[in-house]
């Protein structure tokens, strides 16, 4: 692999490209940032290649202590037993993170880089001071590639479609679904009872009622905000003349809206809460939630290109809607089923998981058509994003636990923490099937 780029500095994983990279993070600030409490040592390996008859299995060490790299260089067993993380994998894996493409993290997860030693969950904090680790190899082993041109896709001719025969592909994934909002997506917030839900709820402890309201007012302004930001993309969807996206996109934003409606109820009838819930929103949480979904979905307003639409649907439907929501509502149903408390709103969570189901089946059929249609710009737009959001997403578990010595209901974060990577590695291998059947695509470049 490789070929396309000569050789700049040192062959990657000998001692001289390790003490290198050990200048190279002397000198980056972002990396001294991101790394800032990261004590250890790390070792990073190549896997020989048997087949090929390579006999070297190179490996570095680094130390790293607060930001700073102490010491750099080939690793020795000593490094190896010593070491907190050894991450390992094939060459051309390495190559691809060398070449400016995915994390190391999401290689991870992917299992294309194996934790030999230390856990996901354990790196996870310094995800980002990995990802400007391989950046600052990227720079000394190769001239990293500029971003590859798009096409912008030209405003499709206006037609009624449904005066054709024909003209409406009833078949499709889009329409499918559409069928299927009309069938299980009407069901009607104000009908739930929430009485026996009263009851349970003054009989809960304090602690208890304090997590279950907290992932609530989390929940409810997630709603809030995925009803909010869904516009600009259906306006994109419409103006490209996409009639069944848009149909099905209509019953999605109903849907949103009534998720809205449902916590609100709950707010009221249930919790009885007339505080500003917005107090339980984490610094995480405000990211996400604040800036990155609505300037991502904003963005489409005057940027309609496929990498535009593709990082819009990622944080939308890949990371709100597939990671935190999912995560979020299994765990609180489970809760809630497991104590055999809160009827109505264990059937409101059965309502909202299966809308939600829809709505991400949309999102992995759009990115899907995005990247069969314009390939390898738009899977690497997908999967950049992915690696951004994947870290506050976490965090934003690893902040609700902080607020708790010894968590409700048994609850642990790791559980959280672990569904949610689960579920990230489960949306991404979905989508990088569409890139494989794919590939060397007709539309590409
Ligand atoms: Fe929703
Ligand atoms: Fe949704």
């Amino acid at each position: 692999m490789g070929e396309s780029e000569p050789l700049q500095g040192p062959p990657p994983f000998s001692a001289e490209w390790a003490r290198a990279l050990q200048a190279e993070l002397d000198d980056s600030d972002e990396f001294r940032r991101a790394a800032a409490g990261w004590q250890g040592r790390l070792v990073l390996e190549r896997i020989a290649e048997a087949a090929a008859g390579d006999a070297t299995p190179r490996a570095v060490a680094l130390y790293l202590i607060d930001g700073v790299c102490r010491e750099a260089g080939a690793a020795t067993p000593e490094d190896r037993r010593a070491a907190t993380f050894v991450i390992a994998g094939p060459a051309d894996v390495w190559q691809r993170l060398l070449d400016g493409q995915g994390s190391p993290l999401t290689a991870l997860l992917r299992g294309q880089l194996k934790l030999v030693e230390g856990s996901v969950a354990g790196l996870l904090p310094f995800a980002s001071a990995a990802e400007q680790l391989v950046r600052a190899a990227a720079r000394i082993s190769l001239a990293a590639p500029g971003p590859a041109p798009v096409v912008i896709e030209a405003a499709a001719e206006p037609e009624f479609r449904s005066m054709r025969p024909d003209g409406i592909d009833f078949d499709s994934l889009p329409m499918q679904l559409w069928q299927k909002a009309k069938q299980f997506g009407i069901w009607d917030p104000r009908a739930v009872d929430f009485s026996v839900d009263r009851r349970d709820w003054l009989r809960l402890d304090e602690l208890e009622r304090d997590v279950l309201l907290r992932l609530a007012a989390l929940f409810g302004a997630g709603e809030e905000s995925v009803t909010r930001e869904l516009l600009p993309l259906i306006g994109v969807i419409a103006r490209q003349g996409r009639l069944e996206e848009e149909m099905f996109l209509a019953a999605f934003l109903w849907e949103e809206a009534k998720h809205v409606e449902a916590f609100r109820l709950f707010f009221d009838e249930v919790a009885a809460d007339r505080s500003d819930l917005s107090r339980f929103h984490t610094p995480s949480y405000r990211r996400i939630f604040y800036d990155e979904l609505p300037a991502a979905m904003d963005r489409l307003n005057a940027d309609s290109s496929p990498i535009a639409v593709a990082r819009a649907s990622a944080t939308y439907n890949m990371i709100v809607e597939g990671v935190l929501a999912e995560t979020g509502y299994h765990v609180y149903h489970s809760i809630l089923e497991r104590r055999r408390i809160l009827p109505g709103m264990q059937q409101v969570l059965a309502h909202l998981q299966r809308d939600e189901s829809r709505h991400l089946a949309y999102g992995v059929y759009l990115l899907s058509r995005l990247v069969a249609e314009h390939g390898e710009p738009v899977w690497r737009a997908i999967e950049s994003r992915m690696d951004e959001l994947l870290q506050p997403a976490v965090a934003i578990i690893q902040e609700v636990f902080a607020q708790y010595e010894e968590p409700p209901f048994g609850l642990e974060s790791e559980v959280f923490v672990d569904f949610a990577l689960e579920q990230f590695g489960k949306r991404l291998a979905r989508i990088e099937k569409a890139r494989e059947s794919e590939d060397g695509g007709s539309v590409a470049g």
